[in-house]
């Protein structure tokens, strides 16, 4: 149990011992640090529902706490609030316990549930761009902090590869194409052969043909139309274009896979919208005929209207009047797949926060079909854009869509020069300097990126962002790696950790009391689907470190058992920030 929940039951039994409800006992970090360690305003809540005088309750609560080991004093303040201080002794002992646990003592939860991460979410065809970032950065840190509290979690990509794109595309090379086996109908793989092995577009050629073809779209009615029949025809299994379709959706992932990669984002499944297509015919007969859905002009709709929506909810489209399949009904069908296959029990839909609408007429249809329980949790985790310093969404300096390929080896460029700057690791060898710029460059583009709400646009600031100074992530990588020297230092002094002693200066006890606060920052994180929380705490255990280093002179303490006490703090510092960084994302240097 962390301190701050025994100081819970403590303060929980002190209530129940009073006849009142334990819950009221709650205890929180003090919001006065000059004043407590933690505070309890339970006694102001209680007063209402018990009709008598919050201070004359935290009085008589505060008498009934005895916990001398735990406690070193709680006092009343203003209208009620308990203030208290923890015990010097304990709060040492707090850390030797995290110093002795592997997870650092976050407990991991009791019952690991399966958490489908839904995020990244890049169509077929189309390289990754800046707009891909936030999916990729948030989802892979929320996916990392459910992991390490012992979920079940599974991160999904979630390709768009079935829907009109891929008919629009299958148009625009027939007519740049004519020729190729895959439109002739006539075409018999029996007789001629297998389709070629080789992919006649390259992801550049597909990327290339998407905006032209969309925009054909927009201003030829006729076009597409045939994009419309293409899509239907792909969906109904013709096999040139479910060949077609093969060779844009691997060369998309070939390259994908490499991006992601680049970023450190790593999915433990790699399926799309079509991984469902089997699915998709059933589910509409099915849900016309139970009568949860229902034809509307041709197309097949699902009514997802309550009676105390606020807003317009207009139904859920599942097929359009040509019979072909929409994002919809993909996304639909994945839940189905997803609760029943994967056995999920929760589903994090990380994706730009336009999409909202979507995913509420989506989660409503899953449980009017009964596809998702009660118990099940589908949540939409939204996110801002990434504006330019000009405000507006980001943009390379022509006025494109800048590559996520490119965005990398521009910020990894950033941080090469600021090492320059620094004068930091400049001895080390060429390549050893290139992996420390990529790694700094990461960090500064994804602790950029984290450290916002992720429901704020954001703008960016690629010379903040690299920085080594404030709230940015080469700094947190430069405190680690920092850490890392001093212990090496110590060890190649012969000295090694030993016994946590009670805090005897201010900025140890304040870091040491930081650092105890771990386990609820992680749950805090997790329960608001947050990473800015895992990000300013992290920040917070940096600067609580450099202040504690600066008045406590390690290496050159005189008292042996006060030394080895330090070198235990500094290393469970050290290890707090790795598994915080690693939440967010960020690797550290090994030195720099
Ligand atoms: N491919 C979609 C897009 O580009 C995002 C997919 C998000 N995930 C989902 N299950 N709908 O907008």
């Amino acid at each position: 149990m962390s301190l701050q929940q025994q100081l819970t039951e403590i303060l929980g039994d002190a209530f129940e011992a009073e006849g009142m409800d334990r819950e009221f006992g709650e205890v929180v970090v003090s919001q006065r640090p000059e004043l407590a360690d933690y505070q309890c305003n339970g006694a102001l809540a209680a007063a209402k529902s018990v009709g008598r005088q919050p201070r004359e309750i935290a009085e008589a609560v505060a008498r009934r706490v005895e916990a001398p080991k735990l406690i070193e004093s709680i006092e009343i303040a203003g209208p009620g609030f308990l203030n208290v201080v923890v015990a010097d002794a304990s709060l040492a002992r707090a850390v030797a316990a995290m110093e002795h646990s592997e997870r650092l003592t976050v407990e991991s939860v009791d019952d690991p549930r399966t958490v489908v991460v839904d995020y990244g979410g890049p169509n077929m065809s189309k390289a990754l761009h800046v707009g891909h970032l936030r999916a990729a950065v948030i989802g892979e840190s929320l996916k990392r902090i459910f992991r390490f509290l012992g979920y079940n979690t599974i991160g999904d990509i979630h390709i768009g590869d079935w829907g009109m794109p891929v008919g629009q595309l299958i148009v625009e090379l027939q007519d740049r194409e004519p020729d190729l086996a895959y439109f002739d109908p006539e075409y018999d793989t029996a007789v001629s052969g297998s389709y070629p092995a080789e992919s006649p577009v390259t992801l550049d050629d597909l990327s290339e043909m998407y905006p032209v073809i969309t925009k054909r779209c927009a201003e030829e009615p006729d076009t597409a139309e045939r994009a419309r029949q293409a899509t239907f025809d792909l969906q109904n299994g013709r096999d040139g274009y479910l060949a077609l379709w093969r060779h844009f959706h691997d060369v998309s992932v070939a390259e994908q896979r490499v991006d992601f990669g680049a970023l450190d984002v790593e999915f433990d499944v790699w399926y799309g919208e079509s991984t469902v297509h089997d699915r998709l015919a059933p589910m509409v007969r099915d849900l016309l005929a139970s009568g949860v859905a229902r034809e509307s002009d041709g197309a097949v709709i699902i009514d997802v209207e309550q009676p105390d929506d606020k807003k317009e909810m207009p139904p859920l489209l599942l097929t359009r009047s040509d019979g072909s399949y929409l994002y919809s009904t993909t996304d639909l069908a994945t839940i189905d797949m997803r609760v029943g296959d994967m056995d999920m029990n929760a589903g994090l839909y990380v994706v730009d926060a336009r999409q909202a609408l979507h995913f509420e007429q989506v989660f409503r249809a899953a449980r009017t079909a009964g596809y998702a329980s009660d118990e099940t949790i589908l949540e939409h985790i939204g996110f801002g854009t990434v504006n330019g310093t000009d405000g507006k969404p980001f943009k390379t300096r022509e006025g494109g869509v800048l590559r996520l390929g490119d965005l990398i080896g521009l910020v990894t460029d950033g941080a090469r020069e600021r090492l320059d700057e620094a004068r930091i690791a400049e001895e080390y060898p060429a390549e050893e300097r290139d992996a420390i710029a990529r790694q700094v460059g990461l960090a500064a583009l994804k602790f950029g990126d984290l450290s916002n709400h992720r429901m704020s646009n954001y703008v960016f600031d690629l010379e903040r962002f690299s920085s080594f100074e404030g709230k940015t992530g080469p700094y947190l990588q430069y405190s680690a790696v920092r850490i890392k020297s001093i212990l090496r230092k110590a060890d190649d002094a012969g000295l090694s950790p030993g016994a946590l002693l009670a805090p005897t200066v201010h900025q140890e006890r304040v870091l040491m009391l930081r650092l105890v606060r771990l386990q609820e920052v992680i749950y805090r994180a997790a329960d608001l689907r947050g990473p800015n929380v895992i990000a300013e705490y992290a920040f917070e255990v940096a600067t609580d470190f450099s202040r504690f280093y600066e008045h406590c002179h390690i290496l050159s303490e005189e008292d042996s058992n006060r030394q080895a006490s330090w070198l235990s703090l500094v290393e469970v510092t050290l290890r707090t920030l790795d598994l915080l960084l690693d939440l967010l994302g960020i690797e550290i240097p090994e030195r720099m």
